[in-house]
């Protein structure tokens, strides 16, 4: 039986009945129009504990003011069937006045991993991400949170709020899910029209390549992150945000690749943001 509501309270309430008959609370938090990736973290999450929390919350303050807050994808009916047939126990889908009554004020920022990459095209995204991870963390208060490795840098921006704030929680990274043809999942993907599906396929194929150059043994990240630039700025519908080759856990700019890089994109294909990655680690 999975729950429903929108009451923190009744939140805490059945986590804290949970937790009397001694199992373990994880949190999965989304933003709700879920596909596959989402579907991955929650059976990540089912088969770890006992009582299984999904967050299903459009947040508007990590939106910029003319990004897609308004027109996001709201699928509530098809994320909470997606919920059951995985096993959640309870979704919480709070409304914007439950996680921000009137008077709200207080913002957590992530100095320096918040302000590259994503950062530096989305000002104020991650206090927004942060400021409500924090809450619903607060909220649940699980023993293991996940994460998908799409959002690579927000994950790494999380992992360090856990640590700078001393909360008690595991974060869990989970590797990102592809369509058949490579295209990252995304719920933004709903956007895209077929011209630019096809389009946006070059992110996912730079991204290989760069994969295939680094495995057969490219080490300078300049090179790896030059490669991926190029073929992303010649590439027809596609306008280029960034490409960078990273320490995944720092998000520095790397020299020489040793056993760990995230190769990381951005770009815009229409209208619509995308981001791709890959995560290499325990390389020779
Ligand atoms: P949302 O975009 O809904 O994503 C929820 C979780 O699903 C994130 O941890 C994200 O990394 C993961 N995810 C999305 N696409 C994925 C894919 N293709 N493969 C694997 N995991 C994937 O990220 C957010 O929501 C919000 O910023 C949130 C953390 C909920 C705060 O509002």
């Amino acid at each position: 039986m999975t729950a429903l509501t929108e009451h923190k309270a009744e939140v805490r309430t059945l986590v804290r009945d949970a937790r009397e008959r001694g199992v373990r609370v994880g949190l999965v938090p989304t933003m709700g129009a879920m596909h596959a990736g989402h579907a991955s973290l929650l059976r990540a999450a089912r088969g770890e504990n006992g009582f299984v929390v999904a967050s299903l919350f459009v947040n508007p303050i990590q939106f910029g003011p003319h990004e897609d807050f308004a027109k996001y994808p709201r699928t509530l009916e098809q994320d909470l069937d997606l919920c059951r047939r995985e096993g959640v126990d309870l979704v919480f889908a709070p409304t914007p006045a439950e996680m921000y009554p009137a008077g709200f004020a207080t913002t957590i920022h992530v100095a320096g991993l918040g302000e590259k990459m994503c950062g530096g095209v989305r000002p104020g995204h991650f206090d927004g991400v942060c400021t409500v991870v924090a809450k619903l963390l607060e909220i649940v208060q699980p023993d293991v949170a996940y994460f998908g490795e799409k959002d690579a840098q927000q994950l790494a921006i999380v992992r360090r709020m856990v640590r700078d704030m001393d909360l008690e929680v595991e974060i869990r990274g989970c590797p990102l899910v592809r369509e058949p043809d490579g295209l990252a999942m995304s719920s933004r993907n709903a956007y895209l029209s077929p011209d630019e599906r096809r389009q946006a396929l070059t992110l996912s194929s730079a991204l290989a390549e760069a994969r295939q150059a680094i495995e057969a043994g490219q080490r300078s990240a300049a090179a790896v992150a030059t490669q991926v630039r190029r073929r992303l700025e010649a590439s027809e519908g596609v306008r280029l945000e960034y490409a960078v080759a990273v320490d995944p856990d720092t998000l520095a700019d790397l020299t020489e690749i040793k056993d760990t890089v995230l190769v990381a994109v951005a770009a815009r294909v229409g209208k619509t943001r995308l981001i791709d990655n890959v995560l290499l680690r325990g390389l020779k």
